[in-house]
């Protein structure tokens, strides 16, 4: 395994860590966490030298605490650094986050945790985390031994980063980035200005939640084809993270023993700065190739905004656009029933083209709303 040193403490961080939000399940059913596999997993990564493990509140539906602090027991807890997060949008008063925190030790059943983070902060997560003096609660409880090192993970735009970023002298922060993610939310942008303030960046997504391994186009395998030196997908993926140096661990959720397995080997083999130009050239034809199967390229300007029936518009867009550049993959519509509100489905739309427009890509929203209903509904 390689290591990279936090240099708060100084120490030594597997350049794989360990997410626990896509562990095997029973059943195909999230909340039904195969135990005994992803204990062996988790367990497997930390012989092999993995020593940061990260979790959260909502992952499969509270049983990813569970099981992460079942795999933790037998002397496995001391070796690691262990991250969980605060959902501030679940807590509907300053007194859940204490609430929250109780949970969250008593799901994992240890007294102090690693690695906290204010969960998924966006610009609507980091008003409520000022308002409820979120940061106040944590040195409380970093004061009280019970945290030792605070952070946020992110996702919103570069804008909200750069000021969440600037607001506290964070000990890390978490950031979703890989080749497709160049330019979104903090993006490589957002590193490069974490990188000289001396906050360490954690990476989640790297493989965009699989979607840049399962099901390839076939102008995407050709074009992985021309590689000079054969690697798969994957592994293209996570040298290009491991790449900058700025990047303290990569999160990857692997969900069997093979994928644990591979994603030991790449990050036991890949320094800073070790891709060559012409590798980095094949990555961005992927990338641009990908690029090339959007189906409207909607900026996330949000000129859109707000629409009368309350249609999360930029973000209905990506969703249709992902449908197509990874090849009708199931984690789209996954993630679509996920997250999209019930309330605000693309069939909720009404016509009226207010979005049209205003929208300075002239993109036609309504029809774009009755394709994606057809697809997703
Ligand atoms: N704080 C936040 O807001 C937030 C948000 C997202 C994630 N996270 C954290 O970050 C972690 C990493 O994100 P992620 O889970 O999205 O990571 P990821 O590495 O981008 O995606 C993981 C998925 O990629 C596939 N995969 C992994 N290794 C593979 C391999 N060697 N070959 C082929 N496919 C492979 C698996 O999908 P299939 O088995 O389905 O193919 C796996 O479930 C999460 O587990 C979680 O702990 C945090």
């Amino acid at each position: 395994m390689k290591y990279r040193t936090f240099l708060k403490t100084g120490e030594k961080i597997s350049l794989l860590g360990f997410g626990t939000m896509r562990l095997p399940v029973k059943d195909g059913d999230f909340a039904k966490v195969d135990e005994a596999e992803s204990i062996r997993m988790i367990r497997a990564a930390i012989d092999r030298g993995v020593n940061y493990v990260d979790t959260a509140y909502m992952y499969h539906d509270g049983m990813s605490e569970v099981a992460t602090g079942k795999a933790l027991k037998d002397g496995y807890r001391e070796k690691v650094l262990l991250a969980d997060k605060l959902p501030l949008w679940m807590a509907k008063t300053p007194e859940d986050m204490d609430r929250i925190f109780n949970d969250q030790l008593k799901r994992l059943d240890v007294d102090c945790i690693d690695m906290y983070l204010v969960h998924s902060v966006s610009a609507p997560v980091w008003k409520r985390a000022l308002k409820y003096n979120a940061i106040d609660f944590l040195e409380k409880k970093q004061a009280e031994g019970r945290i030792k090192h605070i952070g946020f993970s992110f996702h919103d735009d570069f804008e909200v980063f750069e000021e969440v970023l600037k607001a506290y002298p964070w000990d890390f922060c978490q950031i979703q980035l890989n080749y497709m993610d160049t330019n979104f939310q903090a993006g490589v942008k957002g590193l490069k200005l974490a990188g000289p303030m001396g906050i360490p960046v954690i990476v989640m997504e790297p493989l965009k939640g699989g979607k840049l391994t399962d099901v390839l186009p076939q102008s995407i395998k050709d074009i992985w084809d021309q590689a000079p030196v054969k690697r798969t997908p994957a592994e293209w993926a996570l040298r290009w993270v491991a790449d900058f140096p700025e990047v303290l661990t990569i999160l990857s959720g692997m969900s069997t023993m093979e994928q644990a397995d591979e994603n030991l080997r790449i990050l036991g083999e890949a320094d800073p700065g070790s891709l060559t130009d012409t590798e980095h050239k094949l990555i961005q034809n992927v990338a641009d190739e990908y690029n090339e199967l959007i189906q409207y390229s909607c900026t996330g300007c949000q000129y859109c905004m707000p629409c009368p029936v309350k249609i999360n518009i930029p973000d209905i867009i990506g969703r249709y656009n992902d449908w197509f550049v990874y090849e009708g993959n199931e984690k789209i519509m996954s993630d679509f029933k996920t997250w999209v509100n019930p309330k605000a489905m693309p069939s909720v739309c009404e016509e009226c083209g207010a979005c049209e427009s205003h929208c300075p890509q002239h993109l036609p929203v309504p029809e774009i709303m009755k394709k994606a209903k057809e697809i997703f509904e």
